[in-house]
C-alpha cells in the first residue's frame, strides 16, 4: 500500500495484536503487523508514520524475550507502547519494570499530565480501561514523565520528554476500554499525522495496478466456492483483467438450496465473469457412501476436490496464475511471534489447493480482514446476498447431515434449511447472527400427523453470534421466529415431525454439530 499513510505493529504476541490493527484501520489508516523484533533498518525502510509496540504474554526479564531493536528509537517517528510494549521500552531506556503483580480487569485510568494521546479527555475525569498484565513499570526512564495513573499503578501510561515516543499500560484496542478508538485516533491523526485516505475504493485502485503488474498477459484461474472471499477476490482480480480471468465452481453436491444457480447468475450473467461449473455431485457422493465420521468426510471431500479441481484446471490450458482468497488473519498467523496470537488458529480449509499445484498464486486480499473484504465486495457491485452472507465450511452439508450422507437425506437438508434461512431474513435477523443453519440428526422421533403416527427425522436449528468464530453464543430468537420456523419445516418439508433448537455455546461445544 504505497499511497497511504502507514502504521507499523510490531507484535510482542498479544491476543489483541489483530485488534490493535482493527481500530487503525476503523481510522481508514493502513497498518500491518510485523514480528516485534523487526530491524531498525528495515523499518525505516517501510517508511511508517507511526509504530504500535504491541502487549505481550511475555516479562522482560524472561530468557530469549522478543524485544524491539532499540534503534527505532532513534528514527524519529512516534512510537506507542502497549502495555508489553511499555514495559519493554521502559526496560531498554532504564527505568524499573516490577515483575509478578498481575492485574486483569477494569481499572480506572486518571491523566495527571496533558498529552496528545489523551487530547479530549479531562484530567478530573476517571476514564475506564481494561488491564491485562503481569509486569508493570513503576518508575519511567529517565528523561521520560508519567502522564496517567491508576488506583494500583503510579506509573499507568508515561512519554518521553524530547522523542515521540509514548506509553500506556492499559489496552485501548478492547471494547471494555469504552474510549479505546479515541485513543488510536488521537496517536494516528493526532501524534502521528496520518490521512484517512485508506478506503475501500483505495485499495482497489492500488490492487488492480497490482494485479495488472503481476499476471501482465496471463491467463488466470479462480476457484470460487460461493463464499465471500472467493468471490470478492474473483471480482477484484476481474476489474484489473477482465476476460483474462477464468472462475471454476466444483458443484460437490453438498451445497444449500439455489446455491449454484445463484453462483451462475451473480459470476455470469450480473459479473459478466468467465465461469466453468463442474457438476462432480455424483463423484463426491460416492466417496461418501458408508462414511459417518466427520474428519472421515472432511478428509475424503478435501481429495476429491483437489483431484477434480486439478482436472478442470488442466482443461484452462495455459493458465500461470492462481487467485486465492487468503485473507490478513491467515498471514499473520504465518508471521507472528510465538505466543497467544500465534495460536489463535482458522480452521482447516476443505477446499484448500495443495501448495504443490504448477499455478503462481495471485492473493488480492492477503491484507484485509473478514469486513474489509465486504467492503471491497461492496465497492464492487456484488450483491449484499453475497457478500453480507454467513460463513459456509468447505465441506458443505456433508457435516450437516449428521452420520451416513445421501440425495434424500440431503434434499431433506436443504428444504428445512432453506424456511429457515428465509423466515430469519424475513424477521431482518440474518445480519445479527453470525452464522445460521439446520442439522439433519441420525435418529428418528415418534409424532403424530393427523390421525396416524409417525416416526420421522429430526431437525436441530442452530444459530450464533460470534466474533471470529472461535468462540460462539447461541442467538436468543424471538419465540415467535421459532415457533414459524419449526411449523413450517414441520408443515412442509416430508419426513421431519420435530424440530429442536440448539442452546449450546461454543466452548464447550462447536459450531457446526461434526
Ligand atoms: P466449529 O464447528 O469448529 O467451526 O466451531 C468454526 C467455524 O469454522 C467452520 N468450519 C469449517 N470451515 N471447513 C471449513 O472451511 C471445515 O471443515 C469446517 N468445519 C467448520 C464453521 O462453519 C464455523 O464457521
Amino acid at each position: 500500500m504505497e499511497t497511504s499513510d502507514r502504521i507499523l505493529i510490531l507484535d510482542y504476541g498479544s491476543q489483541f495484536t489483530q485488534l490493535i490493527a482493527r481500530r487503525i484501520r476503523e481510522q481508514r489508516v493502513y497498518c500491518e503487523i510485523q514480528p516485534g523484533t523487526m530491524k531498525a533498518d528495515r523499518i525505516a525502510a517501510w517508511k511508517p508514520k507511526g509504530i504500535v509496540l504491541s502487549g505481550g504474554p511475555n516479562s522482560v526479564y524472561d530468557p530469549d524475550v522478543p524485544l524491539p531493536d532499540p534503534g527505532i528509537f532513534d528514527l524519529d517517528i512516534p512510537i506507542l507502547g502497549v502495555c508489553y510494549g511499555m514495559q519493554a521500552i521502559a526496560h531498554l531506556c532504564g527505568g524499573k519494570v516490577i515483575h509478578g503483580i498481575r492485574e486483569y480487569g477494569r481499572a480506572e485510568l486518571r491523566i495527571i499530565k496533558d498529552d496528545p494521546l489523551f487530547a479530549g479527555f479531562h484530567r478530573d475525569e476517571p476514564i475506564t480501561v481494561w488491564a491485562s498484565h503481569g509486569d508493570h513499570v513503576d518508575e519511567p526512564p529517565p528523561g521520560f514523565t508519567t502522564i496517567a495513573v491508576t488506583e494500583t499503578l503510579r506509573v499507568a501510561g508515561f512519554r518521553a520528554n524530547t522523542r515521540p515516543i509514548v506509553c500506556v499500560q492499559f489496552h485501548p484496542e478492547v471494547a471494555h476500554t469504552p474510549r479505546g478508538d479515541e485513543v488510536y485516533s488521537n496517536f494516528v491523526f493526532g501524534i502521528c499525522g496520518c490521512e484517512p485516505t485508506w478506503t475501500a475504493g483505495s485499495f482497489i485502485n492500488d490492487s488492480v495496478a497490482r494485479i495488472r503488474q503481476q499476471v501482465g498477459n496471463s491467463q488466470v484461474i479462480c476457484g470460487l466456492s460461493g463464499g465471500v472471499d472467493s468471490s470478492v477476490a474473483a471480482a477484484l482480480v476481474h476489474r484489473a483483467i477482465g476476460d483474462q480471468l477464468t472462475c471454476i465452481f466444483v458443484d460437490h453436491g453438498l451445497l444449500r438450496q439455489n446455491e449454484r444457480e445463484t453462483v451462475e447468475r451473480t459470476f455470469r450473467q450480473h459479473l459478466g465473469i468467465k465461469l466453468i461449473v463442474i457438476d462432480a455431485a455424483k463423484q463426491f457422493l460416492e466417496k461418501l457412501q458408508g462414511i459417518d465420521e466427520p474428519e472421515e468426510k472432511r478428509r475424503r471431500i478435501g481429495e476429491t476436490f483437489i483431484r477434480v479441481f486439478e482436472q478442470a484446471s488442466h482443461q484452462e490450458q495455459g493458465a500461470r496464475f492462481l487467485v486465492q482468497g487468503t485473507l490478513y488473519p491467515d498471514v499473520i498467523e504465518s508471521i507472528s511471534v510465538k505466543g497467544p496470537s500465534a495460536t489463535i488458529k482458522t480452521h482447516h480449509n476443505v477446499g484448500g489447493l495443495p501448495k504443490d499445484m504448477k499455478f503462481e498464486l495471485v492473493e488480492p486480499l492477503r491484507e484485509l480482514f473478514k469486513d474489509e473484504v465486504r467492503n471491497v465486495g461492496r465497492e464492487l457491485a456484488l450483491p449484499e446476498e453475497m457478500v453480507g452472507r454467513h460463513p459456509f465450511p468447505g465441506p458443505g452439508l456433508a457435516i450437516r447431515v449428521l452420520g451416513d450422507v445421501d440425495e434424500e437425506r440431503l434434499h431433506v437438508l436443504r428444504k428445512a434449511d432453506a424456511i429457515y434461512l428465509e423466515e430469519i431474513r424475513s424477521a431482518g435477523l440474518y445480519d445479527d447472527i453470525w452464522q445460521a443453519f439446520a442439522v439433519l440428526l441420525p435418529v428418528r422421533s415418534v409424532g403424530v400427523m393427523g390421525d396416524s403416527r409417525t416416526y420421522e427425522n429430526v431437525v436441530a436449528l442452530r444459530a450464533v453470534t460470534s466474533r471470529d468464530g472461535m468462540t460462539a453464543d447461541w442467538y436468543p430468537f424471538p419465540h415467535d421466529v421459532l415457533a414459524r420456523v419449526s411449523s413450517r419445516i414441520i408443515n412442509e418439508v416430508p419426513g421431519v415431525n420435530r424440530v429442536c433448537y440448539d442452546i449450546s455455546s461454543k466452548p464447550p461445544a462447536t459450531i457446526e454439530w461434526e
